[in-house]
């Protein structure tokens, strides 16, 4: 597992700049050949453990860690842009966090990713999905 909390945000402004806006915090975590098509990439930014997966052309990141007991999703089966904890079977949408078959609940943190020249770049301070709930009636 590569560890790059020491890496430095290499998109960051400089200080001083966007005063009053949101900073840019997309931090390298990978290159993009180092991403298999067939399984996770685990990865550790910030102190948190992130899984890396390849979906088409796309990258997604999601934290790696099973909310059942905590086993590194990375290290399951993925196949059509789902992993497969292999503790236990529970099964994740690497690009919406959620069990694929209950579109409800409370999903996996996954973060906003770029690749910029070969570089994959995560924002850890721009979760891409939320819990939800179905409304009244809709089972
Ligand atoms: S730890 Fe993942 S299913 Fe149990």
């Amino acid at each position: 597992m590569r560890d790059l909390r020491h890496v430095p945000p290499r998109s960051r402004p400089a200080s001083g700049q966007e005063q009053g806006e949101r900073i840019l915090a997309f931090v390298p975590v990978a290159r993009l050949d180092e991403i298999p098509a067939s399984r996770g990439l685990r990865v550790t930014v910030g102190g948190i453990a992130l899984g890396l997966y390849r979906v088409g052309d796309a990258i997604h990141a999601m934290e790696d860690a099973c909310p059942h007991a905590g086993f590194p999703l990375s290290k399951g089966r993925f196949e059509n842009g789902v992993i497969v904890c292999s503790a236990h079977g529970l099964c994740y949408d690497v690009r919406t966090g959620f069990d694929p078959e209950h579109a409800d609940g409370f999903p996996i943190p996954c973060f906003r990713v770029r690749v910029e020249a070969g570089s994959v770049e995560v924002d850890l301070e721009d979760r891409i999905n939320a819990p939800r709930r179905r409304g009244p009636g809709r089972g």
